[in-house]
């Protein structure tokens, strides 16, 4: 596996307390990676990590294979970042502004800007000022900036906050345009779990520091996973629960049926252990959305995050 961005057991402790905690995943070229969580989790602060702003305290984090504790130099050239907003300038125009960030960054290379303000979708507005543009071009010409000096890791922190749904719906077509076109690895956190479902090849859930959850979305149906809800008779409850978490920790009662979530290619072992204990009325695979399985996984049912 190609894997661009890879994190082993990464911690961070600020003045006893412990922000994050052991949190290990990787990114693979071509692919967007969605890092989600509730406010607080310590999305920004792993990220912080990740691009060098602040110092780890145990684990490592490979940037291509450079160590960003060891290497950071060699590390985080491969690396273009935008955490919370992007920085431009409001009275100069997209084009400009490009031409301002690649002086920064060395060499202005005029293709790859046009190839850039393309690939986001701003070349008919590559001469307008900045001023006049909304929020998600803002965003989007953000990017391209973070692209000029060909990074092979892309980390935006929450670049859909504030977006309306065509805004986000944009941002998720450049997004899965680039991993495929560029082969970039794409890292995107966000707290908007229905966002990330349509956005990423995968995803990992941290709650509290810790990570809770990894999933993939995108792959083969056998790869995939799905909630299952399960009737049995009510005295049964208990033993069906049992059952059912020994393939899902999390698996809980609600509403008189267990509910859990299953890799798909376990369902027919699922079931015929189920049957041997209990009596099973039915097991119906429910349409539950990501965000519904967030909410599971992080037991924060109702609450609006
Ligand atoms: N410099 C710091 N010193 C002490 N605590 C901090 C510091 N920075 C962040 N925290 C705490 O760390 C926790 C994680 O914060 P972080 O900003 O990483 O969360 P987040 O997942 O990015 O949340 P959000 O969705 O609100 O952006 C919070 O409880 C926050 O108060
Ligand atoms: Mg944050």
């Amino acid at each position: 596996m190609n894997s661009i961005l890879e994190l082993q057991g990464v911690s961070k402790t600020i003045r006893g307390k412990q922000l994050v905690q052991d949190v290990s995943f990787s990114v693979n070229a071509g692919e967007v990676f969605g890092f989600l969580g509730p406010n607080g989790a310590g999305k920004t602060t792993t990220i912080r990590m990740m691009v060098g702003l602040s110092d780890l305290t145990q684990g490592d984090l490979f940037i291509s294979g450079y160590s960003i504790r060891s290497s950071y130099s060699e590390a985080i050239k491969h690396v273009g970042v935008i955490i919370e907003n992007p920085e431009m300038y409001n009275h100069l125009t997209a084009r400009k502004n490009m031409i301002h960030f690649a002086r920064m960054n060395g060499a202005i290379d005029y293709d790859r800007i046009n190839e850039l303000l393309e690939l986001v979708g701003l070349t008919n507005v590559i001469d307008k000022k900045v001023k006049t543009f909304s929020l998600g071009m803002k965003q989007r010409l953000g990017i391209a900036q973070a692209l000029i000096h060909r990074p092979k890791l892309l980390i935006l922190d929450e670049p859909t906050n504030g977006l309306d749904p065509e805004g986000i719906r944009l941002i998720r077509t450049y997004l899965r345009k680039l991993a495929k076109e560029e082969g970039l690895a794409v890292l995107v956190s966000s707290h908007l779990m229905s966002e990330m479902e349509l956005m990423c090849d995968r995803f990992a859930i941290i709650q509290e520091g810790k990570m809770v959850h990894e999933e993939i979305l995108v792959g083969t149906e056998e790869e995939k996973q799905s909630a299952y809800n399960v009737l049995v008779q009510e005295d049964q409850l208990n033993s069906a629960l049992a059952i059912a978490r020994n393939f899902d920790p999390q698996a809980v009662i609600k509403e008189n049926k267990v509910c859990l979530l299953l890799d798909n290619h376990q369902i027919s072992l699922f079931i015929r252990q189920l049957s041997s204990a209990v009596d099973v009325k039915e097991v119906i695979q429910s349409k539950e959305s990501l965000e519904d399985r967030f909410l599971h996984l992080t037991n924060k049912e109702g609450v609006n995050l």
